[in-house]
């Protein structure tokens, strides 16, 4: 990586996930599953729903605030705004405007970003970029999603693997010895054909004809994804580890995208990180794509297990198909 003028490191951090649970019970009233196959398969035991007026940007609002109180800022001091997100509230404007609006953060550039599951460490790569060179001292990354609005409930092979939330975090220039030590970031468009949502876009229009084929839900071949996953994570963490100059054994907490247990602990075992350093909470959110590093990282420094000085991997893969890796020497704002 070239030599950076400004270290960036996560100064607050932010989540909003919404109240409706859904259950591998309440699924199996759904769809021909059960809970012992979703939770074998996947570790998931449920997952959460937004509510029929809640979209992408509410969410991430109600995160993005969290993170900015979190950080002892004002919305007027954020100089940029990234949105990554799958499920924006409307194709056009970007969901990072209808966020900067409501936030009230004046003095923002605003943009939304894709890059699938793997959208939030995408955008906090991009935003470690705007920090390092000086253009600007603080950018706001969400990762905010309402999966729900897009997934076919009559699907059981993709209904039962997602979840809603966001989760925020704002980037801010660290001292020299903390912060963002390397990042990664990968694709293979070749892929991209195992997961995506065929219609609606300029490609296939949506009409009639894509509703009643289904062509505006996500579909996936899991099989494939899954080669993908377990290969694109073991790698991507080893190469941030080497990039950043340490071995697995430095490593205090490995923080997986959560899509699938088996994905989690495939990818652990490969890059040689015990299970007791992993973060995991896919048996509580699904799989709730950008949303799902923030939150768990989230969690980790709001019960205290992630401390000053720790070293922490995020590894995540998504559709595209894409893979990202970055090493952040924890900062804790005090
Ligand atoms: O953020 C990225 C998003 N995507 C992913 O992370 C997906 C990655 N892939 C996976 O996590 C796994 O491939 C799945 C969880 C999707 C599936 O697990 P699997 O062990 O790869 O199962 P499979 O696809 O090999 O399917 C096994 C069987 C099939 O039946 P047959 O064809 O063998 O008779 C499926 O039809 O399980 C069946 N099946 C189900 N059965 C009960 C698929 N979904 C379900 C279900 N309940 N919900």
């Amino acid at each position: 990586m070239p030599k950076s003028t400004y270290r960036a490191g996560i100064t607050g951090l932010g989540v909003a996930v919404p109240d409706k649970v859904l259950t591998n019970l309440d699924l199996q009233q759904m769809v021909d599953t059960s809970d012992e196959w979703i939770r074998t398969r996947t570790g998931i035991k449920e997952r959460r729903i937004a509510g029929p007026d809640q979209a992408a940007s509410d969410l991430a609002v109600d995160a993005a605030g969290e993170a900015l109180k979190n950080a002892g800022l004002r919305p007027e001091s954020v100089d940029l705004i990234i949105v990554a997100t799958n499920t924006p509230d409307m194709l056009m404007p970007a969901t990072a405007c209808m966020v900067q609006d409501r936030l009230g953060a004046a003095n923002a550039g605003a943009f939304d970003l894709l890059a699938g599951c793997t959208g939030f460490l995408y955008a906090l790569s991009v935003g470690h970029q705007y920090i390092a060179s000086g253009t600007f001292e603080t950018v706001l990354i969400i990762g905010a999603e309402t999966l729900s609005k897009i997934i076919n409930w009559k699907d059981r092979n993709t209904c039962v693997l997602f979840g809603d939330g966001a989760g925020a975090a704002v980037l801010e220039r660290v001292p020299d010895n903390r912060g963002i030590l390397s990042t990664r970031l990968g694709s293979d468009g070749s892929g991209g054909k195992h997961l995506k949502v065929p219609a609606g876009g300029s490609r296939l229009p949506a009409s009639e004809a894509t509703i009643q084929e289904n062509l505006h839900y996500v579909t996936m071949n899991g099989r494939e994804v899954f080669r993908f996953a377990v290969r694109a994570m073991g790698e991507g963490a080893m190469e941030v580890i080497s990039m950043a100059g340490l071995t697995p054994e430095d490593i205090n907490f490995f923080i997986p995208h959560q899509a699938n247990i088996r994905i989690i602990e495939t990818a652990a075992r490969r890059v040689g990180i015990n299970m007791n350093r992993v973060l995991v909470n896919v048996d509580r959110f699904g799989n709730t794509s950008t949303a799902s590093i923030p939150i768990a990282l989230y969690e980790a420094v709001k019960q205290k297990k992630i401390k000053d000085g720790q070293n922490i991997i995020m590894v995540g893969f998504g559709a595209g198909l894409t893979w990202a890796g970055l090493a952040v020497k924890w900062y804790q704002k005090q």
